[in-house]
């Protein structure tokens, strides 16, 4: 599988935050881990990467060869004023992490994005790094642009108000900066990649309960590191795997953090047949393969998602829905209210998308349920023409979704996959062929 999204954002800033070379290995060629790379170029840090992969359908490689990349790391005070604004383009990530980065820089700089992005809420990133002391100028007080006066901070002691793994990593990435020790609470625990790298990188930092504190001041040392693959995209395959008949795949060297896995256990719990074959730890990370069977389709159940599993599974939500005709008893998404602001309002546009392609689906404000056989005593789903409106994980889910239904099913802009897997169609095709 290619390199972890989320991972390959934290390795590149820290990288780049850090003392001496750092090699990154597997690096994901996804768009979104391009435009990190492109923010910290303009920052004066020197980066030699292969060229970023070709986005699908392009008949390029399509990223699908391990991609590496060479960070000189400039230190906590060696990054340059950029001279024009820093674009994030899709990448929520990019955005919330560099604001932590930046708002302890002695420089102003200003952060945007393409229109999904700067439609998406960013006070949760200006709430607490404003009360570290850094200056924030946002569009409509909450919106990208940001412009930000990095200052010398002061440490603070912040319980999230949304679990959210991009605010928690902004504010200890601008702990780095502050004096002394600056402590974040989640109430519910969310997926801890920042932790694990800024451990990597040698910075200061423990966890006690829902307790992280980071202590500012420490340089940080460059070094060379793997990124494990990325399961939120391998959870495509092995959903395409258990629903269509006949299947088995084996996904190699894929990232199973226990903060991001839940969908593994919810996927055996209805019934999917999926064994991890190899289990070890690099660089503070599970790395493990995969192995999938179908199961007769009947025998996958269905289920009900909410509370902290949210969050836990909050980027497979798609596909799972998605999946919901193909088990008997539906699946149902409820207290996910972040799923409207992610790359699109993944609630509207998937339930639109589904019932276009057949299924029966009800929309609540904070999620969704979509019925299953035991309901619909239909055949599953139809081919149709479905708009993902740009939203990369939700062109995979409705592609995945199809391969299952009756007749054709045309994805308006399916490019869009590239930016967090530019080789996703190749790769469905590769195997699908065998
Ligand atoms: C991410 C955290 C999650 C996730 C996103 C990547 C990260 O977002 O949905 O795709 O890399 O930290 P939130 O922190 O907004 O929940």
């Amino acid at each position: 599988m290619p390199g972890d999204k989320s991972i390959s954002h934290r390795l590149a800033i820290l990288a780049a935050l850090a003392e001496g070379a750092s090699e990154i290995r597997n690096y994901s060629p996804a768009a979104d881990c391009t435009s990190t790379l492109e923010c910290l170029k303009r920052l004066g840090v020197g980066i030699d990467a292969q060229p970023a992969p070709q986005i699908a359908g392009t008949g390029m490689d399509g990223g699908r060869a391990p991609r590496n990349v060479r960070i000189r790391g400039a230190g906590l005070s060696g990054w340059r004023k950029p001279r024009r604004t820093l674009d994030a383009g899709n990448s929520g990530t990019t955005l919330r992490l560099l604001a932590g980065a930046l708002a302890g820089q002695s420089f102003v700089s200003k952060l945007t994005g393409d229109a999904s992005l700067r439609s998406r809420p960013m006070r949760r990133v200006i709430d607490p790094l404003t009360q570290m002391g850094a200056r924030i100028r946002s569009r409509e007080s909450g919106f990208a642009p940001l412009e930000i006066t990095g200052a010398p901070l002061h440490p603070i002691e912040y319980t999230l108000p949304v679990a959210s793994a991009q605010v928690k990593s902004a504010v200890l990435l601008a702990g780095l900066f502050a004096t002394c020790t600056t402590a974040v609470i989640e109430p519910v625990r969310t997926r801890d990649h920042t932790e694990i790298a800024l451990a990597e990188f040698g910075a200061p930092i423990f966890r006690n309960g829902q307790r992280i504190e980071i202590t500012g001041g420490v340089r940080l040392q460059g070094r060379e590191i793997t990124v494990p693959g990325d399961l939120s995209s391998a959870v495509f395959f092995l959903v395409a795997a258990s629903i269509l008949p006949g299947s088995k795949l084996m996904l190699f060297g894929v990232g199973l953090n226990p903060t991001r896995s839940a969908v593994l256990d919810f996927l055996v719990q209805m019934g999917a047949a999926i064994r991890v074959a190899r289990l070890e730890q690099h660089s503070g990370e599970l790395v493990g393969d995969l192995d999938v069977t179908a199961t007769s389709s009947t025998s996958l159940r269905g289920g009900k998602i909410g509370g902290a599993d949210v969050v836990r599974m909050i980027d497979e939500l798609p596909m799972l829905a998605a999946m919901g005709p193909y088990t008997e008893e539906g699946i149902e998404i409820r207290d996910a209210h972040e799923l409207r602001v992610k790359e699109s309002d993944r609630i509207a546009v998937l339930a639109e998308n589904l019932r276009r392609m057949g299924a029966r689906v009800e929309e609540f404000d904070d999620g969704l349920r979509v019925a299953g056989r035991a309901e619909t005593r239909s055949e599953g789903l139809r081919g149709a023409e479905v708009d993902p409106r740009g939203d990369h994980r939700l062109a995979m889910a409705l592609a995945i979704a199809a391969l299952g239904a009756r007749g054709e099913t045309r994805i308006r802009g399916a490019e869009c996959v590239g930016v967090s897997y530019p080789g996703f169609f190749e790769d469905v095709n590769s195997v699908a062929q065998r």
